[in-house]
């Protein structure tokens, strides 16, 4: 797969929705009911972090239901990138980038989306063919302020901020012209999960989905 057949990819994933939910699932049961009560709430495209002993196989289980799209996020080495394949992710999402992590995706053919915090990490990623990436840590590494300063050099480059993001400031991200969606944590609040209160979990989808862009 190459680098633009990657971000094509990366594209239609990050327009699926305005919120991609970053998850840290630590139980495998909760991954079924998880996923449902995201794409019930109208979030269909869900990022695992490669964080937990159980990620591989929650990602496997999310895989199976129906209106999903479920990546691999925190894939940091080539072996990472092979596992998430064969659990059966649909693309992949990272902190930064290497050349090891990209010329991994693209050989085993899981659209990345690579992370990126500055001008310079930006241009290489673009320069290698990427055109939507992750800005991360968003609020850490500047904020929506920071995307809309680069929106005037580089207009070719879509971003997915994660990081930081939340209700309270995510509508200053989804205004600018050069971001697509945004990543967070906020939708799945660890006690909610771990008392697998489902209905609370698509409420919070509920209201990220209504969100302009
Ligand atoms: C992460 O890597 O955990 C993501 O960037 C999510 O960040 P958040 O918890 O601030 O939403």
């Amino acid at each position: 797969m190459t680098p633009y057949e990657a971000s094509a990819e990366a594209l239609k994933i990050c327009n699926l929705a305005p919120i991609v939910p970053v998850l840290i699932v630590e139980d495998v049961a909760h991954a079924t009911p998880l996923a449902e009560a995201f794409v019930a709430g109208g979030l269909p495209a869900l990022e695992v972090t490669l964080r937990t002993e159980a990620a591989l196989e929650v990602i496997a289980a999310m895989a199976k239901v129906p209106g999903g799209a479920v990546g691999a996020g925190t894939l940091l080495t080539p072996d990472d990138v092979k596992r998430a394949k064969d659990a059966g992710a649909t693309f992949g999402v990272s902190p930064g980038a290497t050349d090891r992590l990209l010329d991994a995706c693209e050989e085993v053919g899981l659209p990345l989306l690579p992370g990126a915090a500055s001008a310079s990490e930006a241009m290489r990623l673009l320069e290698r063919g990427y055109t939507v990436q992750k800005f991360f840590p968003a609020e850490a590494a500047g904020g929506a302020p920071f995307l809309k300063a680069l929106s005037s050099p580089l207009p070719q480059i879509r971003f997915c901020p994660t990081g930081g993001v939340s209700m309270g400031n995510a509508r200053d991200y989804l205004s600018l012209p050069n971001v697509i969606c945004a990543g967070g944590s906020w939708v799945a609040p660890k006690d909610k999960v771990t008392s697998g209160d489902w209905a609370g979990i698509e409420a919070l989808a509920r209201e990220a989905a209504a969100l302009p862009r």
